[in-house]
């Protein structure tokens, strides 16, 4: 399935058997959720417990890549193993048209988490998610390239707490700011946040960060007008464009076998957050 942010690869998220499939040809440990996708705000509120701040942030940010993590109201719509066993919900509305096609007329929510193998870059184009996990999948929606190509902002909205960022992504820290104030940080503990596995988002090739030149044997990423590279993430320097590439040209930089990806230093500002934080875990640096 396509999504504004990346591919995923979809199924109905009240089956445990078609969630089991889909963990299985990730290769992922049971104990991350899944984010359940549905087609508008009224859906949501029938699988989450959406307090007034949720509320506020779906009406400023949905459709579009924002997932927020509330209480779950209907156990029977995102099965026990979707939720890994918590008494929480991941909803997201995708911006993508062919996402909201198949949401609307399938009628559920349907789980969805990106279409590569765990711990790979996520597909940003169908030829990708072919690739990755293409062998499994029954039907593939070809919606062509993604926009916005980094994964959708996780927040959690719990009673009692204030709203933390799980995952930044396509919906940056200043945006949500403006909708609920200044945002928490996710707790240490990695039950509460379990998406952040160490090694995630790699190429098999190692990365090396924040580089100003490619050493012997390398493939240097560039970012910005004036260097000496083999791909460049955006020339003019916008990050929004450099989202868009980033897995692309980490998968790109991957086929050419080289010994190492090095890759320039990203602004941390704006998306910058998203990308470096990928960039962090692809390297192996985050635990
Ligand atoms: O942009 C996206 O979000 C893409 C597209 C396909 O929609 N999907 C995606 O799904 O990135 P996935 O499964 O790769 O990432 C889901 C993230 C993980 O970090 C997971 O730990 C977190 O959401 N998550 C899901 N349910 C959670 C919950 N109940 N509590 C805390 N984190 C949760
Ligand atoms: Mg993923």
């Amino acid at each position: 399935m396509p999504t504004e942010t990346v591919y995923g690869l979809a199924a109905n998220a009240a089956d445990p058997l078609a969630v089991a499939a889909v963990y299985a040809a990730k290769g992922r440990p049971s104990f991350n959720p899944l984010i359940a996708h549905v087609a508008d705000l009224a859906a949501a509120t029938a699988i989450a417990v959406l307090d007034e701040r949720a509320l506020a942030l779906a009406a400023a940010f949905w459709p579009g890549p924002l997932t927020i993590v509330a209480p779950i109201a209907d156990e029977a719509a995102v099965c026990d193993l979707a939720r890994a066993g918590l008494d929480t919900v991941a909803v997201r509305v995708p911006a993508h048209p062919l996402a909201h096609a198949l949401l609307a007329a399938f009628g559920g929510p349907v789980v969805a988490p990106s279409a590569n193998v765990s711990g790979r870059p996520s597909p940003t184009t169908l030829e990708d998610a072919i690739a990755e996990t293409g062998s499994f999948a029954a039907v593939w929606l070809d919606g062509g390239p993604c926009q916005i190509g980094l994964e959708s902002t996780v927040v959690s909205v719990l009673p009692g707490e204030p709203v933390r960022m799980l995952r930044p992504g396509g919906v940056t820290r200043g945006e949500l700011d403006t909708i609920v104030g200044p945002l928490a940080e996710a707790e240490a503990d990695a039950r509460r946040s379990p998406g952040r596995l160490t090694r995630h988002y790699a190429p098999n090739a190692p990365l090396r960060l924040d580089a100003s030149a490619a050493g012997v044997g390398e493939v240097f990423i560039g970012f910005g007008a004036g260097r000496d590279c083999d791909l460049n993430l955006s020339a003019s320097g916008d990050l929004a464009e450099a989202a868009a590439n980033l897995f692309s040209a980490l998968r790109a930089a991957d086929h050419l076998r080289p010994a190492a990806i090095a890759i320039a230093p990203i602004p941390l500002t704006g998306l910058g957050e998203a990308i470096n934080d990928r960039l962090r875990r692809a390297a192996g640096f985050v635990g």
